[in-house]
């Protein structure tokens, strides 16, 4: 009889059960020591208690708090250089180290005045199914291996096919993000409309889409001369007409458009290409047509953005990134495509170590419809915090960016030096203080020394632009106009001027 020894440091322990009637002759690894990678209850307790008081601090303080920092890159690796210890450490003391030395020496990117790129607005629930998810290290790979992740995926999925309003066909899968979202249907576009043929074929989109598209298409196999970047026309939107024109002219050169990419909520202002006007053409000239919404197409769950994205029913593809307008922690993407069909047959592939997998043919594998095998169970967090909040709070909070914006124009417009370069659209501002470049990008600089709030800038029509992002349902209107009063102080302050 072998018995698993208790642990020493654990008195509340349990005996686990022994095991009656296995041979004592059996032969023992010398290096097992029951301890490694292992805590006490008590101890994971103690830790997973402390962790949780850390997060909840977050939240609690984080808008009395600073919206972050960037670390000086000499300072932030000596800190951590070095090799990987080889003795243990009081996880405690650890704990106390990432408070001090990591946590403030980022952006709070969920901070209610980070403005800049596109917010991260996470929420508490959400970050305790990413620890459950991660605790139970759920496999949602297969099917096999993981029949309820894969069972609240699909329902999830099922979410955002009704709220898109796209056929019973669709279908889809969560991924890292709006790149891989992207990525991936790019894929199932190049599998579907060129059966991976890439000879000759051209894509079109407008100069304001973002750049994780051309870097798919790189991936895709597709070379620069292939990628149609049309100029967007005075409202950042992809111009019809000049589409129209430049994919005449490469059939009539033997070239084979076969997509096009629209913009459904572009990163620098918000706008959203015309996508009925775009479903036309493409059923027209049989070309797929993939929107990104990895920002703006969650915003659909409001009336506010179903206005402004009417045709998204129409796409053969979408990208859609909770962990942007529908407040998930990172790494939460989600690419939809109109018939399933299409993503299943770009990505899967049946190997023989699979086959205890693929031989039920009425489960469904994730895996089968994206790149990765092994997978975290991202769906839990939109699941668990739709179901602790209820919906109707997500279709709030989506609305409050749009009002936010607005709202942040309006009081842009009451300062003399400034001047709005576009207007709030789904939830995004641009504006400049003064002519000068410089002064903007100064502008940046200060406030990130400063720490109330970040925003950060673009170039729009050559020149250059602040914006602000305002999708953070917890940030309040005088968050806003005190960011606002900061940013005209600096620029009243500044030398340049
Ligand atoms: C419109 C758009 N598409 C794609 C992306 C890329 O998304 P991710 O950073 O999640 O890969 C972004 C990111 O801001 C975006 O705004």
């Amino acid at each position: 009889m072998w018995e698993r020894p208790l642990r020493r440091d654990s008195p509340g322990t349990k005996a686990p059960p022994t095991f009656v009637g296995v041979s004592q002759k059996r032969p023992t690894i010398p290096t097992v020591n029951p301890d490694r990678l292992e805590l006490s209850e008590d101890e994971m307790r103690q830790l997973g208690y402390r962790v949780v008081d850390l997060l909840v601090r977050h939240f609690a303080e984080m808008r009395e708090s600073p919206v972050g920092a960037k670390g000086k890159p000499e300072e932030l690796l000596a800190l951590f250089a070095g090799p990987p210890p080889e003795s243990p450490a009081d996880p405690n003391e650890l704990l106390a180290r990432l408070a001090k030395e990591v946590f403030p020496n980022n952006l709070h990117v969920d901070h209610p005045r980070f403005f800049a790129f596109v917010p991260g607005p996470g929420n508490f629930v959400s970050s305790m199914a990413d620890a459950l998810a991660s605790g139970f290290n759920v496999f949602n790979g297969t099917w096999l291996g993981g029949s309820a992740a894969a069972a609240i995926e699909l329902t999830v999925i099922d979410w955002f096919r009704g709220f898109c309003a796209f056929p019973e066909s669709a279908g889809g899968l969560f991924v890292s993000g709006g790149s891989a979202a992207n990525l991936t249907a790019l894929h199932a576009a190049r599998a579907a409309k060129l059966s991976d043929d890439v000879r000759n074929a051209t894509i079109y989109f407008s100069d304001q889409t973002h750049y994780s598209v051309e870097r798919a298409l790189r991936v895709l196999g597709f070379a620069r001369e292939q990628i149609r970047k049309l100029a967007s026309d005075d409202r950042y939107r992809l111009p019809i007409a000049a589409l129209r024109e430049a994919i005449a002219k490469d059939k009539a050169a033997g070239l084979r458009p076969f997509c096009i990419v629209a913009n459904a909520g572009t990163t620098n202002t918000g706008a959203v290409d015309p996508l009925p006007e775009l479903a036309d053409l493409c059923a027209a000239e049989n070309i797929w047509l993939h929107a990104d919404g990895a920002y703006g197409a969650a915003s659909v769950i409001c009336e506010r953005g179903r206005e402004k994205l009417q045709g998204l029913d129409r796409v053969d593809s979408l990208s859609l990134d909770p962990h942007k307008w529908l407040f998930q922690p990172f790494e939460c993407g989600c690419v939809l495509v109109r018939e399933a069909a299409h993503l299943k047959s770009a990505f899967q592939l049946m190997p023989e170590y699979m086959r205890d997998v693929h031989r039920h043919t009425a489960e469904t594998n994730p895996a089968d419809y994206g790149v990765q095998l092994s997978r975290g169970f991202r769906a839990l967090k939109v699941w668990l915090s739709i179901n602790t909040f209820g919906f109707a709070a997500f279709r709030d909070a989506v609305t409050r960016g749009f009002e936010l914006a607005e709202f942040a124009e309006k009081e842009l417009r009451r300062r003399p030096n400034c001047e709005i370069l576009s207007p709030a659209e789904m939830a995004i501002v641009a504006f400049r203080f003064g002519k000068e470049d410089a002064v903007q990008t100064k502008l940046v600089e200060q406030m990130l020394a400063d720490g109330f709030a970040f925003l950060t800038s673009t170039t729009l029509k050559g020149v250059t632009a602040l914006r602000l992002c305002t999708i953070n349902p917890r940030t309040t209107e005088e968050d806003i106009v005190q960011t606002i009063d900061r940013l005209e102080k600096f620029a009243r302050s500044d030398p340049w001027k």
